[in-house]
């Protein structure tokens, strides 16, 4: 699937309608949401979700998020415990994506949940995928708006490097100001934290006065901070490092990194540098020029720097050859 006329939208009311007829035709719109620009289609149209799935050139049908307006629109497609509405009342809108049954009477796509009974869901925050939820008026699954295993994007050039010509619509929003992806918590017992993201796992438990069980790495359930190479730029990638190589590109993080080339945070903000984080990786990679490795600083642990060091860890990892 290639050469669609991809039309760049505005996020007015002539934009929205003309994303909205999109949409309701099966076609696929890449939206802004807080987190990372999402490729939105009908989650109730198993085509739309195909499409979906070609566009990105994904390898596998993994299952997609399906992102709906409020808590109330979510609660037609699952249901909801009692740590689901905590979190769900806690943290929506916003970068939290909750794992739940699946209803029987969802009327979502079988290929949006790959056949699981399960379905993730989220409630995003950014005011353009509220205002296109609410006009479209259900749900969408979105991943986010990359060819698959590369780079997320987080600004409308990004999406429009990689999925002009493979999408019908690209709806502007700004860059994202979270930066990475969702949170994404199973809501199994104890509660399963399936990927770290914008949501800290520290806050998540405090809300829910319990702590998250993590996933064993071999999990069967395929998550896409388990796939082992993921958001990779071209060049080489090595990680906690602050004596850069001769000639390599560094990437760092807070004050001490004087001679860096570019800087997650230079006042070691872990909010910043996740909003920095994938655009920074492509500044890097285009300084690289297709020769030299691209070195980060060590990036703290907690809070964000969870996320932070997952997405790095993957920009690192073996590359599968195909
Ligand atoms: O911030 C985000 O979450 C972005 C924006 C666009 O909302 N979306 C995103 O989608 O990161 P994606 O497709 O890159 O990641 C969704 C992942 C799937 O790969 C899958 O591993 C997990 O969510 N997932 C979805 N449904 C699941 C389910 N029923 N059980 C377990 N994991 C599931
Ligand atoms: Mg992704």
């Amino acid at each position: 699937m290639s050469n669609i006329d991809t039309q760049l939208l505005q996020p007015d009311a002539l934009g929205l309608d003309q994303a909205v007829q999109i949409l309701q035709a099966g076609g696929l719109v890449a939206m802004p949401t807080e987190t990372v620009y999402g490729l939105a289609g009908d989650a109730r149209n198993d085509h739309a979700v195909a499409r979906i799935f070609a566009a990105k050139g994904r390898p596998h049908f993994n299952p997609l998020i399906v992102h709906v307006q409020d808590l109330e629109q979510a609660q037609k497609y699952a249901h909801f415990d009692t740590n689901a509405m905590t979190l769900a009342l806690a943290f929506w809108p916003g970068a939290l994506t909750l794992v739940l049954p699946l209803r029987l009477d969802s009327g979502l796509a079988p290929l949006v949940t790959a056949g699981l009974d399960t379905v993730a869901l989220r409630v995003p925050s950014h005011q353009v995928a509220r205002d296109l939820l609410v006009h479209f008026d259900g749900p969408l699954a979105a991943p986010s708006a990359n060819p698959s295993g590369r780079i997320s994007p987080t600004r409308v050039q990004h999406v429009v490097q990689g999925l002009w010509g493979r999408i019908d619509a690209i709806l502007e929003g700004g860059a994202a100001l979270v930066g990475v992806e969702s949170t994404i918590i199973g809501l199994s017992y104890p509660p399963l934290l399936l990927r770290p993201g914008g949501v800290s796992a520290a806050q998540i438990e405090h809300v829910l006065n319990a702590s998250l069980a993590t996933i064993h790495p071999q999990s069967a359930i395929v998550a896409p901070g388990q796939l082992a190479s993921h958001y990779a730029p071209n060049a080489a990638v090595r990680l906690g490092v602050m004596q850069p190589l001769v000639g390599e590109i560094w990437v760092g993080f807070g004050p001490d990194c004087g001679g860096a080339a570019l800087n997650l945070s230079p006042s070691a903000d872990l909010a910043e540098a996740a909003a920095n984080l994938f655009h920074l990786m492509r500044e890097a990679d285009l300084l690289a020029k297709g020769q030299a490795s691209i070195a980060f600083a060590p990036i703290p642990s907690h809070g964000l720097g969870a996320a932070i060091n997952d997405r790095l860890s993957r920009s690192a990892a073996p590359r599968p050859r195909c």
